[in-house]
């Protein structure tokens, strides 16, 4: 028997023998799709290369390609469980040429895989065409020899496939197997098509035409070939079987259930076995790339998958969550093919374990909730919609699930009631926010919140999709377009680009109309109400409208310096808790570009050894080129896990957290480098305070730090040319000059000191003369700098023994006066006084100093000499 692995690889394998580049799947999140909620088909990931807006090195390529039809337009939840061919999420085979060849190759292909490398015989196939297209009717005769009989023309849009309302489509070719006439059903195209006697296993779209809107439908550059092909349906034909659940993929997971659940996989759990099995499948993929329940858009849809599961699993009796401990055999069946799988392991296990511990913690008080209000409906009874309001709202039931529970006996639910009880609790939601006097500025985010909804966050995942716009703001009001040289704030449905939230700034980037001349710069992002996501930037060319299809694409390099920058300061925190003590708490932290800064708590300064310790420390994590880990926990499990969260702040009922190995373990909904080793380096490149007992950290990291240590080495070859010396000899040639001039700054104020007292180096002696009987001792001296002429006074005092001694210096410009009075004397004189007197003639303002020894400066160098004849008189007077 072929195993669905050896299916899906003989058929890539197949197409690589034929020209056709092997191609990975694309995640299930598009990003280059604004209008699909989730990848539903193989071309999806092709979508710009068939209209030729992008290209490739290739014209062929073969994928397998994981979809998920759940939410959205193609929904098929409700279905799963009860049917034999409905999935949430399935792989589809397919072949693709992009304007090389075309239906003749794609016919043949497709036949010769079908009847020769697999195996099925031709009478058991049949195959349909558009009306139109007798072109493709002919080639399939020719190739398969088919009788015309079974090449059926079909007129509807059957057999006409459109990736959604706009996109590539085309008339397209299905091929049928026949499971004979022991099961019900007639042919396509007939009355009783719908039956399960001829199932579809291969979708052949001859893309020809692009639908621009539901108007227009121009010709693609060139006509090209899509082809889906179901890997789950077309394995049950391979393998005898006539359901999808039945394969070996699909049964292996049934048992995994049975064993889990401690049921019969045979037994009569069959739906809860297949919805559990089904939607495993879905959450674990979906949260492999990068969905997390949440109750907004994708994630919402994620978190009904997940309960509609747990319920089922609630109803075989299980007590404890189970959904997590399937996922090991998901990984034995397809994590060869999917290494997502492997790579994102540890978060799907968190997030399921979660999940189902909290929905638990409801379930079972909803559903005696929803019993009771059964009881009092007749049987086929319709349950009020306020009570599966009360389910949604109190219990976390989305409206599914209380569907779901009420199908199997016939009941339904008042929808128009619900959503009437849902547009209530929003008013009442608003009043309350209304009256609780938020800033008025606000008021235009919590309208746009409440009209548009959550913006969904892609940058952990990717820094560039595309979103539609949902709204624009000039001058903080709603517009529905926005012209060049206008500054703009746009909401989309869906963005790479982070706002600025828990430190980490807002994103930078460019946001352009997918179509048409339309371009915004954006210079900053914001996050308002906790998830609006709101860019804001200048138009600078086109002209953009609500509702058109834009590119955004963040600045690569600068998240690239962002998510290094904030990794560093998760390590830079452990290393400063382990050096400098437990008590050091994170205070604030700013992480940009250019740099980080972080504050602690922490009573003294860094010592330059501490900091140098801490650096060693980070580095030492960094080149340990340890791997970062993201989940998602509810606060209290993540800080007994050792996360260390923020002291006051309010966390929501999850959280992430960020884990580098053992080195670090923080909540933290940053965007973070992939390994440690991607910091590259980190320097400290100061340390200071900024409050009483907060010091603040400043560091760079990558190129930042390369730079900052080139500049670095730049000024000290400069001083090195300077110093006419190697940069190893600058640190003691530095010392010695210091030295030196400190000797030669003493010797020449020895020399100066000496020329005032004599006049020369031999100096005279000192004449004073006698004033009021007290002898007076003046000198003007000529460039000798005011700290110099208190040691002139003291030795001209010294050398006259009792007496006023009084010096003036005019020294660049500058006058500076000291006046000494001898001991004796203090009783007439006092030198503060006696220099005032100079003070103002050299424009000064007063002086200070002691009775025997004070001083006084002032901007008029000229008038020094005057400055000595006013002491003089003021010491006569
Ligand atoms: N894109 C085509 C389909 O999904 C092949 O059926």
């Amino acid at each position: 028997m072929k195993t669905t692995n050896d299916i899906r690889a003989t058929f890539l394998d197949y197409f690589g023998r034929h020209g056709h580049q092997v191609v990975e799947s694309s995640p299930l999140v598009p990003r280059n799709d604004p209008t699909l909620m989730f990848t539903n088909a193989g071309m999806v990931q092709f979508k710009n290369v068939f209209t030729g807006q992008e290209t490739r090195p290739w014209t062929r390529a073969a994928s397998s390609q994981k979809c998920v039809r759940a939410g959205g337009k193609h929904n098929d939840l409700d279905n799963v469980g009860y049917t034999a061919r409905h999935h949430t999420f399935f792989e589809m085979l397919g072949n693709f040429s992009f304007g090389d060849y075309f239906k003749e190759e794609a016919i043949h292909h497709a036949w010769t895989l079908v009847t020769r490398e697999f195996g099925l015989p031709a009478d058991r196939l049949l195959v349909t065409v558009h009306t139109s297209d007798e072109d493709a009717a002919g080639l399939w005769r020719r190739i398969s020899g088919l009788p015309d009989s079974r090449i059926i023309r079909i007129p509807t849009m059957d057999n006409f496939w459109m990736m959604g309302e706009t996109g590539p489509c085309g008339p397209c070719s299905e091929i049928f197997f026949d499971h004979g006439p022991g099961i019900a059903g007639g042919p396509p195209g007939s009355a009783d098509q719908d039956g399960d006697r001829f199932i579809e296993i291969w979708n052949l779209v001859f893309m020809q035409f692009e639908q621009v809107d539901t108007e227009t439908r121009i010709n693609l550059p060139r006509p090209s070939i899509d082809t889906g092909m179901g890997l789950e349906r077309f394995a049950a034909i391979l393998q005898g079987k006539h359901d999808n659940y039945d394969i070996d993929l699909m049964r292996g997971l049934i048992e995994a259930v049975a064993d889990v659940a401690n049921t019969d996989p045979d037994g009569p759990h069959k739906v809860s076995h297949r919805v559990i099995a089904d939607h495993l499948r879905a959450a674990c993929f979906l949260i492999a790339d990068g969905v997390l329940p949440s109750n907004e858009g994708r994630g919402y849809v994620l978190r009904r998958i997940m309960r509609r599961a747990m319920r089922h699993a609630h109803i075989m009796g299980c007590r404890e969550p189970v959904m997590y401990r399937l996922v090991p055999a998901l990984l034995r069946a397809m994590g060869l093919a999917f290494h997502e799988l492997e790579r994102a392991h540890v978060l799907i296990v968190e997030t399921l374990r979660l999940e189902e511990t909290r929905f638990r913690q409801m379930l079972e008080r909803g559903l005696r909730l929803l019993d009771a209000e059964k009881e009092r409906l007749p049987s086929g009874g319709t349950l009020p919609g306020g009570v599966a309001f009360t389910l949604y709202d109190t219990y976390g039931f989305p409206l599914d699930l209380t569907q779901d529970a009420l199908r199997g006996e016939g009941y339904t639910v008042d929808l128009d009631g619900f959503h009437a009880a849902m547009d209530q609790a929003r008013e009442k939601a608003r009043k309350s926010w209304a009256g609780s006097g938020e800033a008025a500025t606000d008021a235009v985010w919590f309208e746009l919140r409440e009209s548009v909804g959550a913006t969904e966050f892609l940058g952990y995942a990717t820094d560039e999709a595309e979103g539609k716009i949902l709204a624009l703001l000039v001058d903080g009001k709603r517009v529905d377009r926005a012209e060049a040289g206008q500054t703009v704030s746009v909401v989309v449905n869906q963005s790479p680009f982070y706002g600025e939230s828990g430190g980490q700034v807002g994103d930078r980037g460019v946001i352009a109309l997918v179509e048409g001349a339309g371009r915004v710069s954006v210079t900053d992002t914001q996050k308002k109400l906790g998830d609006l996501i709101v860019h804001t930037g200048v138009v600078d060319e086109g002209t953009l409208a609500v509702g058109g299809a834009v590119f955004l694409k963040v600045d690569t390099e600068t998240r690239l310096a962002i998510r290094a920058n904030h990794s560093a300061t998760h390590l830079l925190h452990t290393a400063l808790r382990r050096r400098l003590g437990e008590h050091v708490t994170q205070k604030g932290s700013l992480v940009d570009a250019d740099r980080l800064r972080f504050d602690i708590a922490h009573p003294r300064a860094v010592t330059a050894a501490e900091i140098a310790v801490v650096e060693a420390d980070v580095n030492a994590a960094i080149r340990a080129n340890v791997e970062v880990v993201t989940r998602l926990m509810d606060p209290d499990s993540a800080i007994k896990a050792g996360a260390m969260a923020l002291f006051g702040e309010k966390y929501g009922d999850e959280v992430r957290v960020v884990s580098m190995e053992d080195v670090s373990t923080e909540l933290c909904g940053g965007t973070h480098v992939n390994r440690t080793g991607d910091i590259g380096l980190l320097r400290i490149v100061s340390e200071s305070a900024v409050g009483a007992g907060v010091r603040r950290i400043e560091a760079v990291t990558g190129r930042g730090a390369l730079e900052w240590i080139s500049v670095r080495e730049g000024l000290l070859s400069k001083a090195a040319e300077a110093l006419k010396a190697a940069p190893a000899e600058v640190p003691d040639r530095v010392a010695a000059l210091v030295e030196e001039r400190r000797r030669l700054e003493r010797e020449l104020e020895d020399l100066r000191r000496k020329a005032a007292l004599g006049g020369g180096v031999g100096g005279q002696g000192v004449s004073p003369v006698t004033v009021d009987g007290v002898s007076f001792v003046s000198r003007l001296l000529d460039d000798v700098p005011g700290k110099d002429l208190k040691g002139i006074a003291d030795d001209l005092m010294r050398q006259i023994g009792s007496g006023v001694v009084a010096l003036a210096s005019s020294f660049e410009g500058k006058a500076s006066l000291v006046v000494a009075v001898s001991p004796d004397l203090s009783g007439r004189f006092n030198a503060v006084d006696l220099v005032r007197a100079g003070s103002s003639v050299v424009g000064g303002k007063g002086g200070g100093g002691r009775p025997d020894m004070a001083q006084a400066g002032g901007p008029d160098g000229a008038a020094s000499g005057a400055a000595l004849e006013a002491i003089r008189s003021s010491l006569a007077g």
